[in-house]
């Protein structure tokens, strides 16, 4: 990016938003970032972010934080306002479909809600600028579980050459079982794609596989790998819910993450939809991802096995990276799984013991 962007990240405690701050502000673009440790309210003190605020703020004095809640419809107009970014990324939600539906009202208000309220403002303050919405895989609902899958001897896999480089963005969003989290942010997508097509802002989703790093809070809702570690690394028993544990998701690092909402701020499109995750290439399994992060914490992973699966959860998915890759060259995958997986170990070797 040759110009000095003033870019506005929304959830920028979290996993993604503090990627995303921490890699503009490390080129020196001046970087607002809004949170108010909502996770911890969703998830107890295990989700607490403050830790990757303080971080944030210690490592990158530049760095301004908003404590805002993204629901406080005049605080949002008049932080943008006032903010006036180049560049909006909003990463702010309520992310587990498992914890939606103890918690409707809070869910819907602040995925949905929540993002109509930053795209208003956007388009009242600077609709020119490039405005990228954190979507997920869920808007496919349970949809990708009708794909004919063949059993392996660690994992699901689709059984038609259709798929066979995953799951692409005509896949249909309607007519399947959502959770209401995945309705929420259905609602969120359409309204950030009608933002771009209607209104002409240049705005995109990114529909995320599994988003990891090792700057994750995560919990047994939310963060399947970071989790994971974290059992295994402090002897907790992770448990599997349903699919034999053959389950696969694909993984991509949150680096990986900024560097392609950098590329689409560079050159942004309008309206548009990728799916973003680590590919076929970084896919595991939950039994695979027992057996990698036993290899390189060294420790045996407890687990047990519940009967039934999480509601709609899928069974296999893993993005088709290949509209990505033909709108964006310059970008590709950087940080592949292993090396995903030994950063979360360290991260989480280096928290448990401060
Ligand atoms: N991590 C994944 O595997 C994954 C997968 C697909 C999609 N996504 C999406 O990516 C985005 C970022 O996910 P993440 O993993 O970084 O989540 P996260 O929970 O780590 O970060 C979200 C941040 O938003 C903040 N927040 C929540 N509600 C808020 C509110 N009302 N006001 C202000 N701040 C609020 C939280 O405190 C938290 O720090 C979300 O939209 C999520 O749905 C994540």
């Amino acid at each position: 990016m040759s110009a000095c962007h003033v870019v506005l990240v929304t959830g920028a405690s979290g996993l993604i938003g503090s990627e995303v701050a921490g890699y503009f502000a490390s080129q020196g673009h001046t970087v607002h970032g809004v949170d108010n440790n909502q996770r911890a309210v969703f998830f107890g003190p295990q989700g607490d972010t403050r830790w990757n605020q303080q971080r944030l703020e210690r490592e990158r004095p530049s760095y301004r934080h908003h404590e805002l809640d993204i629901r406080d419809r005049q605080g949002v107009l008049d932080l943008v306002a006032d903010v006036r970014p180049t560049v909006v990324v909003h990463a702010a939600a309520q992310p587990s479909h498992d914890r939606a539906a103890a918690i409707p009202f809070d869910d819907f208000d602040t995925n949905a809600v929540g993002t109509l309220n930053f795209l208003e403002a956007a388009r009242r303050t600077c609709p020119e600028s490039p405005f990228v919405l954190m979507s997920t895989n869920k808007v496919y609902g349970d949809g990708p579980n009708r794909i004919p899958l063949i059993e392996k001897a660690t994992r699901w896999d689709y059984a038609v050459p259709q798929y066979a480089h995953g799951i692409p963005e005509t896949f249909s969003i309607d007519q399947s079982l959502h959770s209401l989290f995945g309705a929420s942010k259905v609602a969120a997508d359409v309204m950030v794609q009608e933002y771009g097509r209607y209104f002409g802002l240049p705005t995109c989703c990114l529909r995320g596989g599994c988003l990891t790093g090792p700057n994750h809070s995560g919990v047994e809702l939310h963060g399947f790998l970071s989790y994971l570690v974290r059992c295994n690394l402090e002897g907790r028993e992770y448990k599997v819910y349903g699919y034999k544990g053959k389950q696969v998701r694909d993984n991509i690092h949150s680096l990986d993450v900024a560097r392609f909402i950098h590329a689409f701020a560079d050159a942004p499109r309008s309206g548009e939809v990728y799916n973003l995750g680590g590919g076929k290439a970084n896919s595991c399994s939950i039994l695979e991802a027992f057996a990698l992060v036993e290899q390189i914490s060294g420790q045996r992973q407890r687990h047990s096995h519940v009967e039934t699966n999480r509601i709609g959860d899928h069974i296999c998915y893993y993005s088709d990276l290949r509209k990505m890759r033909d709108h964006y060259p310059g970008w590709d995958i950087t940080v592949g799984l292993e090396q995903t997986i030994v950063q979360i170990v360290e991260a989480w070797q280096h928290k448990l013991v401060s």
